[in-house]
């Protein structure tokens, strides 16, 4: 068994990062403005408080217990040109009816997290790109750069980060008021079908669950149960998540809690460490591993049962349920042989985690036209795939994890609207990853709703709404 790591590490600090060697971190010539930035940064109010962080992670450990299931989804990458009330909220309403659909169809409690508010900071697996011979640094999202092809553009500015953070507060604002004010009101149920959608056979089968729904709670009314009272039907918990890469910008945002002494990260309630950041010794997970909000660990096919024990030690030596969410993203032709030995490796340690699918990151291709794009065909193969999986090994499948939006975009192929590769040219408009569109992630959703509603079923899941905590 691998030893801790904890007593080779110095004390952690927010700063002590910096000490070891960071992948994917831009180059600031402007030192000075670096300095100021995260000055100011780090006197700015958190967006985020401890005591949400604490729920989320009592959320995610009946996940890790199987008595609920994870769905988290947004943008590839947010950007300040698409900062509208339109996008944020279609996207918000994509992930509501998801998991409407989840928790109806599969009888589970969903704990809803938007990759919003804050994903701003992408890795790139080249630090420059060439055009017609001219070489410049990489786009590495807005909060770093612009995506333009110029050198004052791909220039990187420290006080793009003060611009990332008041609109990460802003789209906070109203996903809380979403949340919160009505609008996640499951008597709404049937009105957040978004209007393109109302004619596909997607929005048609939504229609048909909704009213399902909306007479159970008639039913219910009728009864004598009054669910207009109940603030579960009411609203719903809605928390925000990103890539932890920008480490200057997420330091900045670290607050002590005065009530435990822990240190949280104020820039969103669940940060991940990706896949190209995940060094045992590297600067990501030294940072990663101090603050008590729960994270994530993306897995690519490259990564190893040792290595991964040793980061386990490293991020979670106690082992808290919820803390950790290991998210595979292994690519549907190659999770059958990757996955099942990380799966044995963490139950032969005993571990609590919880085990998350990305079916987007492994199944990305280049089409004859130039176009990045994901068949939607792959991306459901892995999911199951993920699913049969946990299954054989006695594993327990806690979430999907995907890149979508809620605009009508044609960037990944296939689904029921049979996107083609000529098609995708009608609108492709993501600044990085090719995300599903609102059509493509309801279709995703209700089938993914069959196969938890299987596993379950298989399974004897707990289904007893008083062994979890009822999270709607
Ligand atoms: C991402 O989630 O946008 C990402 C870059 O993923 P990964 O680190 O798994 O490649
Ligand atoms: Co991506």
């Amino acid at each position: 068994m691998p030893q801790p790591l904890s007593h080779l590490h110095p004390p952690w600090t927010p700063a002590s990062w910096r000490r070891r060697p960071a992948a994917q971190l831009p180059v600031y010539d402007d030192v000075p403005a670096l300095a100021e930035v995260e000055e100011r940064l780090s006197t700015s109010l958190p967006l985020v408080f401890a005591g949400e962080i604490r729920t989320l992670r009592q959320h995610l450990a009946e996940v890790a217990a199987g008595r609920a299931f994870l769905l988290q989804g947004g943008d590839c990458a947010e950007s300040f040109a698409d900062f509208t009330e339109r996008a944020i909220t279609d996207t918000f309403r994509v992930l509501l009816q998801m998991a409407v659909i989840l928790t109806f169809a599969a009888a589970c409690p969903v704990v809803k997290v938007g990759r919003m508010a804050g994903q701003f900071a992408k890795p790139r697996s080249s630090p420059t790109e060439t055009r017609d011979g001219a070489t410049l640094p990489s786009y590495r999202g807005d909060i770093v750069n612009d995506l333009d092809f110029s050198a004052e553009a791909r220039r990187a500015d420290p006080r793009r980060q003060l611009r990332a953070y008041s609109q990460s507060a802003a789209t906070l604002n109203l996903l809380r008021a979403l949340a919160q004010g009505g609008f996640a009101d499951l008597h709404r149920v049937q009105q957040w079908n978004l209007d393109f959608l109302r004619a596909s056979s997607q929005g048609a089968r939504y229609r048909d669950l909704a009213s399902r729904i909306s007479e159970t709670l008639g039913f219910m009314r009728a009864c004598g149960l009054d669910a207009m009272a109940d603030p579960q039907v009411r609203q719903v918990n809605f928390y925000t998540s990103h890539e932890a890469l920008l480490l200057g910008y997420e330091q900045a945002l670290t607050r002590r809690d005065p009530q435990t002494g822990d240190w949280y990260d104020g820039s969103a309630h669940f940060l991940w460490i990706g896949e190209r950041t995940r060094q045992l010794d590297g600067a990501h997970v030294e940072f990663m591993r101090g603050i008590a909000n729960p994270i994530g660990l993306k897995l690519g096919p490259t990564a190893d049962p040792d290595t991964l024990l040793r980061l386990l030690d490293a991020l979670n030596p106690d082992d808290q349920p919820g803390r950790l969410t290991l998210i595979s993203r292994m690519g549907a032709d190659k999770i059958a042989t990757a996955l099942p030995p990380l799966i044995r490796a963490v139950q032969r340690d005993g571990r609590r985690v919880v085990w998350s699918c990305d079916p987007m990151h492994g199944n990305t291709l280049e089409t004859r036209t130039g176009y990045k794009t994901r068949p939607f065909a792959r991306i459901l193969d892995e999911v199951r795939q993920f699913f049969a999986i946990h299954r054989a090994e006695g594993g327990i499948p806690g979430g999907v994890h995907f890149e979508l939006t809620g605009q009508d975009v044609t960037e990944c192929l296939g689904g029921a609207q049979a996107i083609t590769e000529q098609g995708l040219a009608d609108r492709y408009h993501t600044l990085c990853d090719p995300r599903l569109n609102a059509s493509q992630s309801l279709e995703l959703a209700f089938l993914i709703a069959e196969t938890l509603k299987d596993y379950r079923r298989a399974t004897g899941a707990n289904t007893d709404a008083d062994a979890g905590d009822g999270e709607p």
